[in-house]
């Protein structure tokens, strides 16, 4: 059986290689997939994917055509996947729901405690001999506010550690979260996120109801110089909105692991490139702005439960080609 493993970098494969390469043979590409990298997966009839892999109608057309009948994403996130489509023509869609929500978590704080107390601009300070404090400003994590949206695996984990700070932890969820109240996170509406909280950190999938849920409105009902923190999708935060809201000194500190427009750059090397995209180019103009490269699922002990858990996808298809499968998207 031939598996074509898309977007596959060095790190991927070589965690790839330990699990996958025992059982079967698999052809791995740096390339995403698109309607022109295609043609690799010609009579392939698994595929693995990331998260900036095309997946849309288009191309799940011409996979099928070419005899692909699983997907397996190597991400929690299925935002670029038109599971509709899938459906329809019979491609099943695996994924790995939760490869190291530690490790996303443990990211997120790290954005949130790297703002506040400027470790990058520290790092490049002291190195140049200046020792100064003037804009080194922090404050106290304790006794602030955090607002999550997104109950789930990390959003909670999230809560969790900075309870451990002396946070006060809001959650915002459309279902009932009984574990949070057990750990003493207080579920509350949207809009109370957004108006009580220092912080705001998102943990909540991409889609139709989630697309752009920070725009200038909710923006405009926060606290001035609120803290922004997405390691969720790019596509949650309108663009054009937080620059305008940094312009205007509403948001006082953003960090970012994804950017809606981060398929035409994050994963790759552009150092000797002139970067087209203004928008993203303008939001690192910001001292107070902080973009990590979609890097924060990146530890060693989730490329290794990525890799177990995609073989482990791979032959539950192959024993159990007709049934529903435990990490299934398209099962109704
Ligand atoms: P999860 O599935 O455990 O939790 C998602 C939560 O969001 C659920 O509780 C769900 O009820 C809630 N939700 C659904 N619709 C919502 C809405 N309209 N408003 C607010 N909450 C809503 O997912 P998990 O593992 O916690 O991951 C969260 C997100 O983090 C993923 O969807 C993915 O996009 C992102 N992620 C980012 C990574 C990175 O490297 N930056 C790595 C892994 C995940």
């Amino acid at each position: 059986m031939k598996i074509v493993s898309y977007s596959s970098k060095p790190y991927d494969k070589q965690a790839l290689c330990r699990v996958l390469d025992a059982e079967w043979d698999i052809v791995y590409t740096e390339l995403a997939l698109d309607l022109h990298s295609l043609s690799l997966a010609n009579g392939a009839e698994v595929i693995t994917a990331f998260v900036n892999d095309r997946l849309d109608r288009a191309v799940l057309e011409k996979l099928y055509a070419g005899g692909t009948r699983l997907i397996a994403l190597r991400c929690a996130g299925f935002n670029n996947v038109d599971l509709e489509a899938a459906k329809q023509l019979g491609i099943k869609v695996m994924r790995v729901p939760a490869y190291s929500p530690y490790a996303v978590a443990e990211h997120t704080v790290g954005l949130m405690l790297t703002l506040n107390r400027k470790f990058h601009r520290a790092y490049n300070r002291v190195r140049e001999g200046n020792f100064s404090l003037n804009g080194m400003l922090g404050f106290d994590m304790h006794g602030k506010t955090i607002g999550i949206i997104g109950a789930g695996r990390i959003g909670r984990l999230v809560g969790k550690m900075l309870k451990a700070f002396g946070c006060e932890v809001l959650i915002y969820d459309p279902y009932d979260c009984s574990a949070c109240k057990q750990m003493g996170i207080t579920q509350v509406p949207i809009e109370q996120i957004f108006t009580d909280s220092d912080v705001i950190s998102l943990h909540c999938p991409l889609n139709k109801e989630t697309t752009h849920i920070i725009n200038a409105d909710s923006i405009s009902s926060m606290k001035t110089g609120v803290m922004l923190i997405n390691t969720g999708r790019g596509g949650l935060m309108d663009t054009s909105a937080l620059i305008d809201g940094l312009k205007s000194g509403k948001i006082g500190y953003l960090g970012m692991d994804v950017y809606e427009k981060e398929g035409a750059l994050f994963f790759e090397d552009h150092s000797c490139e002139i970067i087209q995209d203004d928008a993203f180019e303008r939001l690192l103009t910001f001292h107070n702005v902080l973009v990590t490269g979609h890097q924060a699922y990146f530890t060693q002990e989730a490329l290794s439960h990525i890799a177990e858990t995609t073989a482990l996808n791979i032959q539950a298809y192959i024993s159990g080609n007709n049934s529903c499968l435990e990490n299934e998207l398209t099962c109704s």
